[in-house]
């Protein structure tokens, strides 16, 4: 790689070249890589663009189709169909068509425990566990279309838990490892589910995660589980219900390790994930199975550029859509090998992640831009006691990455070698949109670059015009592609409401963005009520609800504030109820108290108790004033809506104390 531009000069200046460093692959990476220049990546673009149908069918066919479909689009906006016809097994393309093959023997996964076990798990061992695997779930009366809620550590038996349900046509709804119970509840409310896989427990931090646990509060306030399957992970003690619980060692020993694979058609739900919106409770997001594989597959291929002897880590949970698209769904269908690492990054200390690269030599790493930050922040010498020379692509994904922290991955982390790809996508989008091609793609640190074939994205003004360059506005997709989330479980109406109402037909992503000279795509952030903390949406009318539920709080608005490590941090105010009074003690309380209610990721950075919110005379809390006091201190934004101007001055206090 080389930087076509001199050192800064100055601190001052130094903004301004920062947009005009850029980083060209090495003719070595090139000449390896599946999209090796520009040109080729233009033209297949540009096909990809005017002839979709064309482009995708060739993508669908190098997976298994049982059937073959009529029509590769049905597009009827907002909701598509793709593969019109078509059927196939989604697992038996991530399992057994490289099990049955050339790959039998090959590693799918090479699993590192928080304590340091290890396990390596070929494709034909995760053949026989998916299929033992699917034959428990059928032996509990599970059939197509049930909703299974997952809650598990990072293991493998998190993918083998997902994979089977996958093959019998189960629909499963992860839920991270780091929410609470109370989240366990909305999601099984709003899915429906009727059976639960957990763990006991998983390691986080040298402490155990109580998964059973907080399954069993949740089904005390839910009914309609039938049965637990609970993995043994820590060994922590666990209350085991006779008629509902059931381990998964005992359920496995009974069942054979073959399976018959069903064919479902394109168009059957896969899996419902639940992300934040700016108003009321997690959306389940659905996704169906061809196109969502096909999407998966193809980026996967072209992105991380994949060999067969790549050994790939992602560092994301599971209970993310980055973990079902790129540690399950895309690696296993192109064959992959990945490391799976079940902890935390600085356990037992920040050289963690760079000995797991070093002991099993990793060649392309995934990873989060909060990640990275807290990397920088713990110190060079981490990674400078490992050989990182395996490295040879690095990726990012949850948010921009800032181009200080780009500059440090690529030469702390990638010895200067290694292309980044910076990812931009979403749960919704279920597959990467905006990227890097490693071996083409020239990039500037801080822009996820250019759309990948078949994105049709673009920048749109208020009125629907396509913004100039370096214009600002708001980031929409104009055509269908086939990963495309194909509704809000439940929801049609919040779903067109979300996504498609800014303008006709064309899909509205949240995101601000704007587009340079040449063509790149630079990522501002949300522009709805939405925070991006480490790398993950959280919705400010959750963390508010969770606020309000508490007995001393009134009323609260949620803004987020610019955060070093994560990106945003939630910064809450409230007004308490009479009787009640402002203190420490409080304040620790209403953290934890959220901390309960969602999971930590929710847990407020800054609380301020104030004596009133800023409304509208119409009674709507004006959170724009509160985001500007919390970012710059003060409030000069407009006030003319206002109904109490008093309410500033003593919010301007709150805020000093
Ligand atoms: C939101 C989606 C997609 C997996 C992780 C998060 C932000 C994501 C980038 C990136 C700038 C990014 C956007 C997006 N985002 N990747 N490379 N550059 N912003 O999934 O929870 O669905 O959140 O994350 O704001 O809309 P998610």
């Amino acid at each position: 790689m080389t930087a076509h531009s001199k050192k800064p000069m100055s601190r001052t200046i130094e903004s301004h070249l920062e947009e005009s460093r850029i980083y060209t692959p090495t003719a070595e990476f090139s000449k390896e890589a599946r999209i090796s220049s520009m040109t080729q990546y233009r033209k297949m673009y540009r096909e990809s663009i005017d002839k979709p149908e064309i482009f995708w069918a060739r993508e669908a066919n190098e997976l298994l189709w049982r059937q073959p479909w009529s029509d590769v689009l049905d597009w009827k906006p907002p909701f598509a169909k793709w593969f019109v016809g078509g059927k196939l097994n989604v697992a038996e393309n991530c399992v057994d068509r490289h099990a049955n093959g050339s790959r039998r023997n090959k590693a799918a996964i090479i699993f590192e425990g928080e304590p340091g076990d290890r396990r390596v798990i070929t494709y034909g061992e995760l053949q026989r566990e998916v299929c033992r695997f699917a034959n428990v779930l059928e032996k509990h009366g599970v059939k197509a279309k049930d909703r299974v809620l997952v809650y598990m550590p990072m293991i493998p038996e998190a993918a083998i838990a997902m994979l089977a349900c996958a093959r019998i046509g189960a629909v499963h709804n992860v839920v991270f490892g780091g929410f609470s119970a109370d989240s366990i509840v909305d999601r099984l409310e709003d899915s429906g589910a009727t059976m639960v896989i957990t763990a006991d427990g998983g390691w986080r931090r040298g402490k155990i995660v109580p998964l059973k646990e907080n399954v069993d509060a949740a089904l005390q306030r839910y009914d309609k589980v039938r049965k637990v399957i609970v993995h043994k992970r820590c060994g922590n003690e666990v209350s085991m219900n006779s008629n509902r619980d059931l381990w998964w060692h005992d359920e496995v020993q009974s069942c054979k390790s073959t399976h018959q694979a069903k064919a479902f058609d394109s168009e059957h739900p896969l899996f419902l994930l639940y992300t934040s919106g700016s108003t009321g409770k997690p959306k389940g997001i659905l996704h169906t199975s061809g196109g969502y594989l096909t999407g998966t597959y193809s980026t996967f291929k072209y992105i991380f550029d994949i060999r067969e002897n790549d050994i790939y880590w992602c560092t994301a949970d599971v209970g993310w859509i980055t973990g079902h698209s790129y540690i399950v769904y895309g690696p296993l269908a192109n064959g992959a090998t990945q490391l799976m690492y079940e902890g935390a990054p600085n356990q037992p200390d920040f050289g963690r992640f760079w000995k797991i690269i070093e002991d099993h030599g990793v060649s392309i790493f995934y990873t989060a831009p909060t990640a990275i930050r807290a990397f920088i922040k713990a110190g060079d010498h981490f990674p400078a006691a490992h050989d990182l020379s395996s490295l040879r692509l690095l990726g990012s994904v949850g948010e921009p990455i800032n181009p200080e922290a780009w500059m440090w991955y690529q030469q702390k982390i990638g010895g200067g070698r290694c292309p980044i790809v910076d990812t931009w996508w979403q749960t919704e989008t279920g597959a990467i949109m905006i990227s890097p091609l490693p071996g083409c793609t020239p990039c500037k640190p801080g822009t996820a670059t250019l759309p990948f074939f078949g994105v049709d994205a673009a920048i749109l003004d208020e009125e629907g015009k396509e913004c100039k360059a370096n214009e600002g506005g708001k980031l929409v997709i104009r055509k269908p592609w086939p990963s495309m989330t194909r509704t809000i479980y439940g929801d049609k109406t919040r779903f067109r409401k979300t996504y498609w109402s800014d303008y006709p037909g064309i899909y509205t992503a949240g995101d601000g963005a704007r587009r340079d000279k040449d063509g790149n795509f630079w990522i501002v952030g949300r522009i709805d009520d939405v925070l991006n903390v480490s790398g993950h949406r959280l919705g400010t009318a959750e963390v508010e609800s969770a606020l309000v539920a508490h007995p001393a709080v009134a009323e609260s608005a949620v803004v987020g504030r610019p955060d070093e490590l994560k990106g945003q941090g939630v910064c809450c105010f409230v007004t308490l109820k009479e009787g009640h009074d402002s203190s420490e003690s409080l304040r620790r309380e209403l953290r934890e108290h959220v901390g309960r209610t969602i999971g930590a990721i929710a847990k407020p950075d800054d609380i301020y108790f104030a004596p009133a919110l800023p409304k509208t005379r119409s009674g709507k809390i004006m959170r724009r004033l509160l985001k500007e006091l919390v970012t710059t201190g003060e409030i000069s934004g407009n006030v003319t809506t206002l109904d109490d101007i008093q309410v500033i001055t003593h919010l301007q206090n709150c805020i000093k104390v």
